[in-house]
């Protein structure tokens, strides 16, 4: 793997993303986490899923979002059009749509067997002459607005959006359509859950600092060497609104892989499409707001998405991801090598986040220090706040949330 000279990033360089101590009580504080709730995830663009696991008319895949107490539906109608809705029934709001996907031409519920299109229209009312004044043309599913950046799914809680996709992502969007993680079309997924904050959880990925303790066993020859002892990210990109950010990795350039790691990277590198140029020179860690972080390289992509159950409690969803299906047995080894590979330094950060957590909530500190490379964490925690800010000065403000 060939690497440029390791050049550190400077403090001057970070500097004005803030130098001071950051508050412990939002990562773990139940009351900060309900202005969350409001201020961050029923407002902003969230990336729920791919285009390609609702690529045929009737498709569907379910997305349950605790943090906005919502379930998602999102659906490719009979016309073709990607729709998402609240699952739940316009009868007496029973959660429609059971599981997490598969494909329907409409949808029951449960309950008193209301009907609906994949249109989200109401088509089926039992016993409908024994209601009064209901319109069918006003009781289908409620619409959430969906839009699509590189074949990824965002959905918006929001009635009326304040952005567009595209807003929101400003020049992220550009660089994220610039990578071949989008024609990515199959991938390996693992979720688990563990007691910390979401902030926590995602603070983890978005430094490498713990890298030399907690991963030295399983990346640490790929990722330090003697120029570079930590492994530190040669640069960090923040976007204009303060929203978003990246890292450019750096790694060993002398590293020499296993037998086992050599085999399956050099099966990965000679099935995969040519390497555009984009990729080839890009090793980038992106993290959009609020909670997904897509790493793209070379033949190495993956995106986590962090999704907060409760102030305590955190659902990682990891993919892997492919462009097209396994041609030989030969390329599912590989794959599944790099995949268990990703999982391997995912568990060894598990204990640490929940060991992270239990220490913030015991409120033994009021406050905790980033230095130059946990400047991610920081830009993140001053993204969220400002959202918190906000919201609570629309309620002091006396508007409508
Ligand atoms: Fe769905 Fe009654 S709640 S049909």
């Amino acid at each position: 793997m060939s690497a440029a000279p390791y050049v550190p990033v400077t403090k001057d360089e970070v500097a004005f993303v803030g130098t001071g101590p950051v508050p412990t009580r939002p990562y773990y504080d139940p009351a900060y986490f309900e202005l969350e709730r409001e201020a961050i995830f029923k407002r902003v663009w969230l990336h729920v899923g791919r285009v390609d696991e609702v690529d045929q008319p009737g498709q569907y895949i379910v997305r349950p979002i605790e943090a906005a107490r919502a379930s998602v539906l999102i659906v490719r109608g009979a016309d073709g059009e990607l729709r998402a809705f609240h699952n739940v029934c316009a009868h007496r709001s029973a959660q429609l749509v059971p599981g997490d996907g598969g494909t329907a031409r409409n949808f029951q519920c449960r309950y008193h067997g209301w009907t609906y299109g994949s249109d989200g229209r109401l088509r089926g009312v039992p016993d409908e002459g024994s209601f009064f004044d209901v319109d069918k043309a006003e009781c289908g599913l409620a619409p959430i607005a969906l839009e699509t950046c590189a074949g990824f799914i965002f959905v918006n809680l929001d009635r009326t959006p304040r952005h567009s996709l595209r807003e929101f992502l400003g020049v992220w969007a550009d660089r994220i359509e610039a990578l071949d993680i989008g024609a990515s079309d199959v991938f390996s997924e693992y979720t688990y859950e563990v007691e910390a904050n979401w902030k926590v959880t995602f603070d983890n990925f978005q430094e490498i600092y713990h890298g030399r303790i907690v991963h030295a066993k399983s990346i640490g020859a790929q990722t330090f060497a003697p120029e570079n002892p930590f492994g530190y990210p040669t640069k960090y990109s923040f976007a204009e609104d303060g929203l978003h950010r990246s890292k450019t990795l750096w790694f060993n350039p002398n590293y020499q892989p296993g037998p086992i790691e050599a085999l399956a990277s050099r099966i990965v590198a000679t099935s995969s499409p040519p390497v555009s140029d984009t990729m080839a020179s890009s090793t980038e860690h992106f993290y959009l707001f609020p909670n997904v972080t897509f790493l793209a390289a070379q033949n190495r992509c993956f995106t986590q998405t962090v999704w907060p159950i409760d102030a305590h409690h955190t659902r990682s969803v990891i993919r892997v991801y492919w462009e097209g299906p396994d041609p030989s047995a030969s390329v599912r080894f590989a794959r599944e090598f790099r995949t268990a590979a990703t999982l391997d330094v995912h568990c060894e950060d598990r204990d640490i986040i929940e060991a992270s957590h239990q220490g913030l909530r015991s409120g033994a500190f009021e406050s905790l220090h980033f230095q130059i490379h946990e400047v991610d964490c920081r830009h993140a925690y001053h993204a969220v706040d400002r959202h918190v800010e906000e919201y609570r000065s629309e309620l002091a403000g006396g508007r409508p949330a």
